[in-house]
């Protein structure tokens, strides 16, 4: 599939990581790091609770969707997406053509325990009538390991791990 930018991809769920190990990565290897989940709620007007509240969850895969597809235009970058980025079949597409995807892994227990504040994760919420954070997970694990380049094990380990982990994949595919 031919590429359209060349951009460091981090998806996974919920409490993977992806945030936090695509900041320290950024100042590690001076280069711009990009949280789409901010990016998205920056443009909205609103934070994620509200979004979903006012557009639902298709409403906000759709900003998801539209904000990847400005991606190509952006100076080489590291992106930390939402964890449900690749729910959507276009997104999951387009995130195969913006560069190296890592995929950071986690299972539902340590995923939930790292939250500290569910209430800011519709998807997580109490009340939000839908399914167990496991169950998500399991839903989407066929999708993680479709759009992946690269999988690094998070489990029992800090951020700093992981980012070295990480870094070091990406120096040995040529990426750093
Ligand atoms: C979501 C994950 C969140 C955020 C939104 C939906 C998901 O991002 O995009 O609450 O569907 O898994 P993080 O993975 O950064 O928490």
């Amino acid at each position: 599939m031919a590429k359209l930018a060349d951009h460091i991809i981090l998806i996974g769920f919920m409490g993977s990581g992806k945030s936090s190990v695509a900041r320290r990565l950024a100042r590690l290897e001076h280069m711009t790091s990009i949280d789409m989940d901010i990016f998205i709620e920056r443009e909205a007007g609103r934070d994620i609770p509200a979004i979903f509240a006012a557009e639902g969850e298709e409403g906000f895969r759709l900003r998801e969707f539209d904000f990847l597809r400005s991606m190509p235009a952006r100076d080489r970058c590291i992106l930390s997406c939402g964890g449900g980025v690749v729910v959507r079949d276009e997104s999951r597409s387009l995130l195969k053509c913006l560069g190296t995807v890592v995929y950071l892994v986690v299972d539902a227990a340590e995923a939930v325990s790292r939250i500290p504040r569910p209430e800011g994760r519709p998807l997580l919420a109490e009340g939000a009538g839908g399914l167990r954070p496991d169950e998500i997970l399991s839903s989407r694990l066929r999708y993680y390991e479709d759009v992946a380049d690269l999988t690094v094990d998070t489990s029992g380990r800090s951020i700093g791990q992981v980012v070295v982990a990480v870094r070091r994949m990406l120096r040995a595919a040529g990426k750093l």
